[in-house]
């Protein structure tokens, strides 16, 4: 081969390779999430083929940690070092702060094209939107004040139906343990306690006394006696867990009721994803019902993927991807795995489990009754410095030896000095 037809043949390939990879990058898209638990994995997983139907490739970003704040950090230094992830999965008034960073995307060309504003609820516009403009696709609605069961070992301690208050729960958690089962499987980690405490917070104040306290952070709500008696309940709980719950994964301790071995798990819904995973049936393996003495509440927050500022030739994949985030089978399809229920009003519920169907009419019940309110512990009541100022004090609290009077003191400090 002559050396001009060489060099020209050597261009070309180049030139094509070029292009290929450009045409690569266009099409992939890379997404920071904190979904490796088994059941989340699967919801992902549906994601991930109805966008690689469309040709377009997933490059993940798990960082394991649950609903803490560990993403949150990788996320930071992503950011930071100008590489920010096409998407990113988010919790309520952490995506107003990157907002605020002006890091996010503007999707309200696509938003207005698909008429989000039709159907997302308010409630959670208020987290996609900042400045009025569209950053985030919400992918579900999760609640967290729920329990979860194990049928089999209920009816060995003689639980024959789920207790309705809090004297019905200690009952029901008393029998259990005297069978020798765990009474309450539970991961001693700061935003599970915290996803206790949401629960014992509504169950001890109600609904209002939340509100007042969680979410406007009103002093004397804080400081009040019944706040005293969240912490001696929450202190209550810690005397049903097992020597072995410190720092636990949550769904490790979804596994304890799954085969068995505990009686309850006071978790969200994305536990249920769990269950359904592991071939569980609910009403027939395990049951599904609120934390006593919070029915007729729900405490909420919701999975959005924002959209952070990428170059123009990974746009179009992240705008694929926020459309089928949004798409309404899409939603139904992997809210039904995930153990959500979809962020969309118009999703039919036909393929909805009982606990899916159940978990569907109670949220739309709430938002009427004006009950529905955001999770502390999921970082849709407050925003991150004040949720990681609460999620101290409980943490310090249900694992040590701080008496109640003092957390609740506690409490107040620290809120005040995080608002
Ligand atoms: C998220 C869920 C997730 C759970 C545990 C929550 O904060 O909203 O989607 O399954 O954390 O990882």
């Amino acid at each position: 081969m002559k050396l001009t037809t060489l060099k020209t043949t050597l261009l070309a390939a180049t030139i094509a390779l070029t292009f290929s990879s450009m045409a690569r990058a266009a099409e992939e898209v890379e997404v920071l999430h904190w979904w490796t638990a088994g059941g989340e994995a699967k919801a992902l997983g549906v994601l991930k083929e109805d966008l690689n139907k469309q040709g377009i490739t997933w490059k993940d970003m798990p960082v394991a940690g649950g609903g803490g704040t560990a993403a949150m950090t990788v996320l930071r230094a992503r950011v930071q070092a100008k590489n920010a992830p096409t998407a990113v999965q988010m919790l309520g008034f952490d995506i107003q702060d990157w907002a605020k960073e002006d890091a996010t995307a503007n999707l309200d060309s696509l938003a207005t094209e698909e008429g989000w504003d039709k159907v997302v609820p308010e409630a959670l516009q208020k987290f996609s939107k900042y400045d009025g403009h569209w950053i985030a696709a919400p992918v579900n609605v999760h609640s967290t004040n729920w329990v979860w069961a194990n049928k089999k070992v209920l009816e060995d301690s003689g639980v024959t139906e789920p207790p309705k208050d809090w004297d019905g729960f200690i009952a029901a958690l008393d029998k259990v343990k005297a069978k020798g089962f765990i009474p309450l499987a539970h991961g001693g980690q700061p935003w599970q306690d915290a996803t206790l405490f949401d629960s014992v917070v509504i169950a001890t104040g109600g609904p209002e006394f939340y509100k007042k306290a969680m979410i406007d952070l009103d002093k004397e709500a804080l400081g009040s006696d019944t706040m005293k008696q969240v912490f001696d309940r929450m202190k209550q709980l810690r005397g049903y867990v097992d020597d072995n719950f410190s720092g636990r994964d949550w769904n490790l301790s979804s596994a304890l009721v799954i085969e068995g071995k505990a009686g309850f798990q006071i978790m969200g819904d994305w536990a249920k994803g769990e269950f359904i995973n592991a071939g569980k049936k609910p009403d027939v393996d395990f049951l599904c019902f609120r934390t006593p003495g919070t029915q007729g509440s729900v405490t909420f927050n919701s999975d959005q993927f924002v959209m952070f500022n990428v170059g123009e030739d990974r746009q179009k994949a992240q705008l694929a991807m926020a459309k089928a985030v949004m798409s309404p089978t899409f939603q139904s399809a992997f809210n039904v795995v995930k153990g959500s229920v979809p962020a969309r009003t118009d999703v039919p519920n036909d393929a909805f489990d009982d606990c899916g169907k159940k978990g569907m009419q109670e949220l739309a019940e709430a938002s009427k009754a004006g009950t529905l309110m955001g999770s502390m512990a999921h970082g849709h009541a407050a925003p991150a410095s004040v949720k990681n100022a609460v999620y101290d004090v409980v943490t310090k609290h249900f694992n040590g030896n701080v008496p109640s009077e003092d957390a609740v003191k506690e409490l107040v400090n620290a809120v005040e000095g995080a608002k």
